[in-house]
């Protein structure tokens, strides 16, 4: 499939993405349909693959909520790894040095635009 590179592309309202909260999309990355995940932290959107470094699963596979009870931290629902929310690091021993892996994404005006080369929204 041929890659168009028309960034930026909006993804959703910021008003679609609350405090600690998530909003799922998907993207074609690197020529794959991959699931994708914005998440905002301290008033701040930060997008990742929503995959777990441990196992390939969604990082909300098992529950909805996409950080742990203290609010720091990204939590994969499987396992409990916990990451980073701004670098997407893992913080957990099991995983250590094992990053998710960062969407660029740009909020503006009201919107949430998805900037990375490596990326087009899927239908
Ligand atoms: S699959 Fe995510 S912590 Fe194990």
């Amino acid at each position: 499939m041929p890659v168009k590179h028309t960034i930026p592309q909006p993804i959703c309202s910021g008003l679609q993405v609350p405090e600690l909260g998530k909003f799922p999309f998907t993207i074609h990355y690197r020529g794959d349909k991959r699931d994708a995940i914005l998440v905002r932290f301290e008033g701040l959107v930060y997008a990742y693959l929503n995959q777990c470094v441990h196992m390939p699963k969604a990082l909300d596979c098992e529950q909805a909520h996409i950080f742990d009870e203290t609010g720091r931290f990204l939590q994969c629902s499987m396992h409990t790894i916990c990451y980073d929310p701004v670098t997407g690091e893992s913080l957990s021993e099991i995983c250590a040095g094992k990053s998710l892996t960062a969407i660029q994404v740009r909020e503006e005006g009201g919107w949430v635009y998805l900037v990375d080369k490596r990326a087009v929204m899927s239908g």
